[in-house]
């Protein structure tokens, strides 16, 4: 059968890559991919065992956690996946996506501020990058990574996939049908990440969250992603940059479909 389409979405914390991703994946049915939830699961798990990332000294034992650790994301789809002018509904019919970490649902916990502050000193452990590409890239044969409605539609994942992170088009998926680059304003990035820990209850009422706060910790750990040594945030040469500052999400997901639609057009 037909290779699938590849699309491969990276840019820095904040800028929409995940939202983007899943719902370009409900409209053209395809796959979809969280990679950041990897090095938030392996994150999640080294805090817990209560190793500090920054320690070099810890990089053999945190890169054995990482080789070892069993992730499976499970990503629902809403069964209508209309194109609606209502920013609510789009927003309403978000794909979810839920992460377990050794069968256990820890979809909440990795998105945790404390996690969000030590996960780009653990994805700049060579040994961690290593087994993360050998996890994404094995991940795109199994067939429970997409459910409408709940029940099981292991057709559709073959058609294509969509995988967002940092390094997915220079690294994970070179050959990608198509690469974007989503960019977006460190204040305006703030505003949105803290909307959503707010709304999706992630982060407990007794943590302080203020927006300089967040947009210190995003920039931060932008730095950390661009400047390390193995894969860091980069914009592939042939990716296309979508600065998303001034979109609305039903925008930036349209300019990427008709794009989609376009390639393989004149690929066919
Ligand atoms: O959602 P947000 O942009 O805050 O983060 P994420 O996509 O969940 O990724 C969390 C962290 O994982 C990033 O800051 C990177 O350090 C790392 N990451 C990476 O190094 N490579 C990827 N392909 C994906 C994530
Ligand atoms: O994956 P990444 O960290 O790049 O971003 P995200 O988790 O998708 O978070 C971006 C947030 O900004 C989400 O709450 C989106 O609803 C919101 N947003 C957006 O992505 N694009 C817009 N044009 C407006 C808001």
């Amino acid at each position: 059968w037909a290779k699938p389409f590849q699309v491969a979405i990276d840019g820095p914390a904040a800028s929409g890559k995940s939202t983007t991703a899943k719902m370009v994946a409900q409209r053209l049915g395809f796959q979809y991919i969280d990679t950041g939830a990897f090095y938030r699961c392996i994150t999640y798990e080294v805090l817990s065992r209560e190793i500090d990332p920054t320690d070099p000294r810890n990089e053999e034992q945190i890169s054995n956690i990482a080789e070892q650790a069993h992730i499976r994301l499970q990503t629902l789809f809403a069964a209508a996946s209309g194109v609606s002018k209502d920013q609510d509904r789009i927003l309403h019919s978000l794909p979810t996506t839920r992460v377990f970490l050794e069968e256990q649902d820890v979809s909440s916990q990795i998105r945790t501020e404390h996690v969000s502050q030590h996960v780009s000193a653990v994805a700049a452990i060579g040994g961690v990058r290593q087994a993360v590409l050998q996890k994404v890239r094995s991940i795109g044969a199994q067939d429970d990574a997409r459910y409408v409605d709940g029940s099981p539609d292991s057709k559709s994942s073959t058609e294509g996939l969509v995988m967002d992170g940092r390094d997915i088009g220079t690294v994970v998926l070179p050959h990608a049908d198509l690469k974007v680059f989503l960019v977006a304003d460190s204040r305006v990035r703030a505003e949105r990440r803290l909307l959503e820990l707010i709304k999706s209850g992630a982060t407990p009422a007794q943590e302080k969250l203020d927006i300089d706060a967040v947009q210190r910790d995003l920039e931060r750990r932008d730095e950390l992603d661009r400047t390390r040594k193995v894969s860091p945030l980069m914009k592939a040469k042939d990716a296309m940059e979508l600065d998303t500052s001034g979109l609305t999400i039903e925008t930036q997901v349209d300019v990427i479909v008709q794009e989609v639609y376009r390639r393989r057009k004149s690929a066919a």
